[in-house]
């Protein structure tokens, strides 16, 4: 009966008593020890801007050849957010205008508006309910699409050299949308350096973050300055600006616009990449003993990574709750999560097919590409990615930042939250 159950067992959203209350969780972003003063530096600089005159070599060049460095590859074009990158990758390949362009259904909206700005359509491939990606036996080349983007989501790579293998035997290049899986690695080679092109993001919830910053990596040494004149209104370094003179030279072979990431934003990068190693290695921690406490949960699982995976990157980590009635639903998993732990605990985005996000036809300039869109998504379902959509919740990478005992609290909202709904007192609408 209710009214004789113990206030530890009632769910905090019912008035309960909550799994953890008055310990306060990892904060993000955090600020690494030199941020300061590589901020500082720059401000007294005389250079915010790359297109400012010579006085001293830029952050944004710095940072670009760190994060080549940190990523193993030989080029990296700094933009001003991870939707800019995918844009210039995108522009890079000088596809065909209205190319199809295979995406996941389940990703950041994004990954499919920056495939309408380069003049291409999405066609929106599903989710692997056990993974969370693009399954690489499941991919359809019928539509001859000119490109894949393949995106690693949440904490776990798509299998980037078998899609990859597909792609090329179908005459498709392979564009990595590595915006949440920064130092992730596959054998041994990391996200971002596997296919064609990689495309990061150092939005403000990203591991490695500026508050709004991307970039391009690769190793094509024909396709590096054009994602340099792709970015910064066809201008290329030229590499000998003497003080006072510019850095850009106007080569112009295609024409760009302006996606140039500041010199604060370049600077702060430099400073948290230093972080960023020891940061995986203790949210990495974490995360196994989570996994290991999670066993003994009946009802919840975390993604499978492959066993090709030999590093995570965090970013959002899902838990799906296999077993949930339609009408209790993810959205009250979440709340509740929320309730028992005092930390923001959300659901996934809306798959594409149905985002709100994702209008190409409000958009004039779209018209054509919109209505190919709608065209080829009349009669396709996407049952994977809706069945993680509606059956996952997820946790911000920070939660991982903190102590084994975050991830005992953790387990222990889970746990309560699933019993809930195996005795079946979850809510049915
Ligand atoms: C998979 C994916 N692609 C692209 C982006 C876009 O990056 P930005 O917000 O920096 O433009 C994001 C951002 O969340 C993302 O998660």
């Amino acid at each position: 009966m209710r009214g004789s159950r113990d206030r530890r067992d009632t769910l905090a959203v019912d008035g309960g008593t909550p799994v953890r209350s008055g310990r306060p969780w990892p904060d993000w972003p955090q600020v690494a020890a030199g941020a300061e003063e590589e901020l500082r530096s720059v401000l007294y600089s005389g250079r915010w801007a790359i297109s400012s005159p010579h006085r001293r070599e830029l952050a944004e060049q710095r940072f670009a050849r760190r994060f080549a460095g940190y990523v193993g590859t030989r080029h990296c074009v700094p933009t001003d957010h991870g939707s800019s990158a995918l844009l210039i990758a995108l522009e890079s390949l000088g596809l065909e205008y209205g190319g199809i362009v295979l995406v996941p259904a389940l990703t950041w909206t994004a990954s499919a508006t920056a495939v309408f700005r380069a003049g291409l359509v999405p066609l929106l491939v599903d989710a692997d309910p056990a993974t969370g990606t693009m399954d690489a036996e499941a991919l359809d080349f019928s539509s001859t699409p000119a490109a894949v983007l393949v995106v690693h989501w949440a904490c776990r790579m798509a299998d980037v050299p078998t899609i990859s293998r597909a792609a090329s035997s179908h005459g498709a290049v392979v564009i990595e949308d590595a915006a949440q899986a920064h130092g992730a690695r596959w054998q041994g080679r990391a996200a971002g350096s596997l296919a064609l092109l990689g495309c990061f993001s150092m939005q403000h919830s990203k591991v490695l973050t500026c508050g709004e910053g991307g970039a391009v990596v690769t190793n094509d040494d024909a396709l590096a300055p054009r994602l340099e004149e792709l970015r910064a209104d066809s201008r290329r370094y030229h590499g000998a600006a003497r003080d006072g003179e510019l850095d850009l030279a106007e080569t112009a072979t295609v024409m760009g616009a302006n996606h140039c990431l500041d010199e604060f934003g370049a600077a702060l990068l430099c400073a948290q990449l230093d972080l960023l190693e020891a940061q995986h290695d203790v949210r990495n921690r974490n995360y196994q003993v989570l996994s290991r406490l999670l066993a003994d949960v009946p009802g919840v699982r975390l993604l499978r990574p492959a066993p090709e995976q030999d590093r995570l990157s965090l970013y959002e980590v899902p838990i799906v709750f296999d077993p949930l009635p339609r009408e209790t639903g993810n959205a009250w998993v979440a709340d509740a999560l929320s309730a028992e732990l005092g930390l923001r605990v959300y659901t996934p985005r809306t798959p594409l097919h149905r985002s709100a996000l994702l209008r190409p036809w409000t958009r004039p300039a779209l018209a054509a590409l919109s209505d190919r869109f709608v065209a080829l998504h009349r009669d396709r379902a996407f049952p994977g990615a809706e069945y993680l959509a509606a059956h996952s919740v997820l946790f911000h990478h920070s939660a991982f930042l903190g102590t084994e005992q975050d991830m005992a609290d953790i387990t222990a909202a889970v746990g309560k939250v699933a019993g809930v709904i195996a005795a079946g007192r979850s809510p049915r609408g």
